[in-house]
């Protein structure tokens, strides 16, 4: 590994900046899939404030955060204050809404990790699943979205690392492998840390967004309009951000020693927040640390088998965009 630390780009590497582009206009849902969504959290919020006025839904994860391919679920989190009745038991009621409300294959699925009630809605053909108070998961779709329109680079770059993570089936974290939300925090960490950066570190600028939710203050500079040159004198094309964001996974990355951490815009070490050792099932083999839940680790689900798998397929990537003749092709192969 030491050895090919220093390893040089092809030299064609900028021919494939085009190709990649491509790969991710293909992804990127229309905006006629967008109001869609729109639509349809409008006339769900019509339905559920006849029963509860002051509760709201809110779009959050990949519809929201900018970061969604077309055809995804959608995720909504209901944001709702009262007292009387326990998580499940607002589920139940939330399912006896919807299915008054026409809409179909309604479940309230209340004993998992995230108890949601899932649900299609006919007239759309969008199937989505809402879950209750999680106002952490809107905050940080924000965050997200606000990183987006900085540099356009950071959505065509987690869109094809994603696309990647789907085809070579390592986006699956029921399995050990890593959550979308986690691919996007590494590629805004990954591009806070060019030089020069493309990205800077929103929670460590002055804070123009705070909001405490479930105890945790989460503040960020959110006037992001007023950093859209932020990234301008790196030049840096696509497909050579997309080869070194895999050389620095396959070869350069301290596993042993360091944590992702984009609420501090560098690499942090496992020492300093306690990772060093397995606590409970926290392994702590791949360390990324959530921006506003501190002592959460994005990479707990990775287990000593699945750090292998991801290993060699952040190897294999390395050498496809290294090596491959056709490597916008061979890198998305399925697994
Ligand atoms: P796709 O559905 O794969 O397109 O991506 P997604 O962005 O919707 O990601 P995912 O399904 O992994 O997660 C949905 C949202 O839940 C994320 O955007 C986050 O807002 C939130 N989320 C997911 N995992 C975590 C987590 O471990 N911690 C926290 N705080 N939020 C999470
Ligand atoms: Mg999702």
């Amino acid at each position: 590994r030491i050895q090919r630390r220093n390893i040089q780009y092809r030299r064609d590497i900028d021919f494939f900046a085009p190709k990649l582009i491509a790969i991710f206009e293909s992804l990127v849902p229309a905006d006629e899939e967008i109001a869609k969504q729109k639509q349809l959290i409008n006339s769900l919020n019509k339905l559920i404030s006849r029963e509860w006025p002051h509760a709201r839904l809110h779009l959050y994860g990949s519809c929201a955060n900018s970061f969604g391919v077309s055809n995804s679920d959608i995720d909504v989190c209901l944001s709702i204050d009262e007292k009387e009745l326990g998580k499940a038991e607002i589920l139940l009621k939330l399912a006896d809404i919807l299915e008054a409300g026409n809409l179909q294959n309604v479940q309230a699925l209340t004993r998992a990790r995230v108890p949601i009630v899932k649900m299609m809605d006919p007239e759309t053909g969008l199937s989505c699943d809402i879950c209750i108070n999680n106002l952490l998961a809107v905050v940080n779709t924000k965050l997200l979205k606000d990183y987006a329109m900085i540099d356009p680079r950071l959505r065509q770059l987690a869109f094809i690392v994603k696309h990647w993570a789907k085809s070579r089936r390592v986006n699956e974290t029921y399995q050990g492998t890593l959550s979308s939300y986690a691919y996007v925090i590494m590629c805004i960490h990954f591009l806070q840390n060019r030089r020069p950066a493309i990205l800077p570190c929103l929670q460590a600028m002055e804070a123009t967004y705070v909001v405490r939710v479930d105890n945790i203050d989460c503040a960020f500079f959110d006037d992001v309009d007023k950093l859209h040159a932020f990234g301008a004198r790196n030049r840096e094309s696509i497909s050579r951000l997309l080869w070194a964001f895999f050389h620095y996974w396959a070869y350069q990355h301290d596993y042993t020693a360091d944590v992702v951490s984009i609420r501090t815009g560098t690499l942090i070490s496992k020492h300093s927040k306690d990772w060093t050792r397995r606590i409970g099932n926290d392994r702590h083999l791949i360390c990324i640390e959530d921006p506003f839940e501190t002592s959460h680790d994005l990479g707990r689900v990775v287990d000593k088998f699945t750090i292998k798998i991801l290993r060699e397929e952040f190897e294999r990537a390395a050498n496809i965009l290294q090596y491959d003749p056709n490597p916008t092709v061979t890198l998305f192969e399925p697994y």
